[in-house]
Parts: structure tokens; sequence; C-alpha cells
């Protein structure tokens, strides 16, 4: 499947709704960070993968001075066909081209597949940080 799949960035103008059903599918929507409003802000930020003219996976991979990917997200009836590599890979060179060394992500450790998905970036080539956890708030 992914000799049909090309990999390129994110088009305010056509590919909301799919990124939309990709994240929600899989449990990753956020109303607040994924609007159309913010996507089309950080447009050179999210990359996707179409298939036969639909985006059926996408990723972020963060502009700025944290290299931080996040979102990656592939259709369920896609899955297993090395699409989110495809797109782990394209965000990891998106950040090498800025100038970053390395790159960071973040796991859901109370997700179902949380075990399966730490073998994935294990696999290729990702290493635990147990140094520090994660804090956040709401901007007042
Ligand atoms: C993780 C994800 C993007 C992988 O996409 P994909 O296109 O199936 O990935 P690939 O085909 O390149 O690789 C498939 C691998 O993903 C593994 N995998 C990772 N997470 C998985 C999950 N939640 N369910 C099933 N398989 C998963 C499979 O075991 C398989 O491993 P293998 O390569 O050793 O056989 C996809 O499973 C997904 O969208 N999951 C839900 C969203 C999510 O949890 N995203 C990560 C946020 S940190």
């Amino acid at each position: 499947m992914s000799a049909e799949t090309i990999i390129r960035g994110y088009d305010p103008s056509r590919d909301y709704s799919d990124v939309h059903y990709n994240l929600n599918e899989a449990g990753l929507f956020d109303p607040d960070r994924d609007t159309a409003t913010l996507l089309q802000t950080y447009a050179s930020s999210v990359l996707v993968a179409e298939t036969d003219g639909t985006v059926v996976g996408n990723v972020y991979a963060s502009e700025g001075i944290m290299p931080i990917i996040f979102h990656l997200a592939v259709r369920e009836s896609h899955r297993g066909h090395g699409i989110g590599s495809l797109l782990l890979r394209a965000a990891e060179d998106q950040l090498k081209r800025q100038g970053h060394p390395d790159a960071e992500l973040f796991v859901d450790v109370t997700g179902k597949n949380y075990e399966a998905l730490i073998r994935f970036y294990a696999d290729r080539g990702y290493r635990n940080g147990d140094t520090y956890k994660s804090m956040w708030r709401i901007l007042p």
C-alpha cells in the first residue's frame, strides 16, 4: 500500500476534515489544539499521508526550538502497511532539515495499546526518557 501513498505537507484548503477524522478515530483529537485555525497557522508543521485522494494519516513535527513529534495517526483501515513508519520518518527528516539532532515524543501510558506503541517506537530507534515527567496547564 505504501507504494500508492504519498507523504506531503498539510494543505489547509482541503485536508482539515480528513485530519480531523484521523485524529478523532485514533482518540487523539483535542478540540483546543486541533482547530482548523491552528492547523492553518502551523500548516508547515503538519505532514499527511495521501492514498487514493484521501488523507489516511498525519503527524505533527513541531517547528521551533523543541523537536517534538506528536499526533501520529493512521486511519484504522490503512494500518499495518507501513504508512505510520513513513510519516514518522518524514517528520524526523523535517526536524533534521531544521537543524535538530534528535527528536522527542510522548506516549500515553494510560492508552490501551500502549505497549504495542512503545514497541513500535523502540523498533524505530526511540529510547525511554526517564528524567522528566510532563506537566501542563490551561493558559489564563
Ligand atoms: C501507531 C500507528 C500510527 C502505526 O501506524 P501504521 O501505519 O499501522 O504503522 P506501520 O504499518 O508502519 O507499522 C505497524 C506497526 O505498528 C504497531 N503498532 C503500534 N501501535 C499500534 C496500535 N495501537 N495498534 C496496532 N498496532 C500498533 C504494529 O504492531 C506494527 O508493528 P511491526 O512493524 O513490528 O509489525 C497506528 O497504529 C495508529 O494510528 N495508532 C493510533 C494512534 C496512536 O496511538 N498514535 C501514536 C501517538 S504517540
